[in-house]
């Protein structure tokens, strides 16, 4: 201890520094998935059900303060009949008073042998008329354990005469493979 002179100690800090930060990139891994939301809002399958609104108004997507609560089907393709491997999950309610943007608290939730007991967690303002609306990832579970990044949201089937619809969600992750070794 005593033939730590300041000199010597600093430099320790400096490779110190200069390691995290090496690791810190190496440790990144982007992840790109695409996948299908199966969506029905009437009819014995319904899967989107509005469960609170302002009294006295139509609770409805574009009608401020109505709150939904989803549970979509994830499907690998965009055909309602391909693999489904998991369920999108969640509340949202249209936040704004012009009704355009609905608050999304949503985890989609593994179901199949790839994904079962992975989730990720996707929270954030969408903005309801855009094409495409990006939503952040803030968390997950499992195979996403310190996910970040972010979704896109895009309907790509809408038939109204059977309110049914299909939402594409690329999904983007940055994954910190190893956050308890760094700087170590
Ligand atoms: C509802 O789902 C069941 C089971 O998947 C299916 O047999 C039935 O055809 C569906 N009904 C409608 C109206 O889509
Ligand atoms: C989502 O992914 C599909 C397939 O890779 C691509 O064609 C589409 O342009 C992407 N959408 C956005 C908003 O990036």
């Amino acid at each position: 201890m005593a033939s730590n002179s300041p000199t010597k100690l600093s430099l320790c800090f400096i490779l110190l520094i200069f390691t995290c930060i090496q690791s810190d990139a190496a440790q990144l891994q982007e992840t790109k998935i695409t996948v299908y939301l199966q969506d029905r809002t009437r009819g014995p399958n319904t899967t989107v059900v509005p469960i609170a609104g302002i009294h006295g108004k139509a609770w409805t997507f574009f009608s401020f303060g109505t709150v939904y609560c989803t549970d979509d089907p994830i499907t690998e393709g965009l055909e309602e009949s391909s693999a489904q491997i998991g369920r999108a999950q969640g509340i949202f309610v249209i936040s704004s008073l012009d009704g355009s943007i609905a608050h999304v608290l949503l985890s989609l939730v593994g179901t199949n042998e790839e994904y079962s007991g992975s989730t990720i967690e996707i929270q954030g303002p969408s903005r309801q008329l855009e094409k495409a609306r990006e939503v952040a990832v803030v968390g997950g579970t499992g195979k996403f354990r310190y996910a970040r990044g972010y979704v896109t949201f895009e309907t790509v089937i809408l038939d109204l005469a059977n309110s049914y619809s299909v939402i594409r969600c690329n999904i983007t992750l940055a994954q910190d493979l190893f956050p308890y070794d760094r700087c170590t």
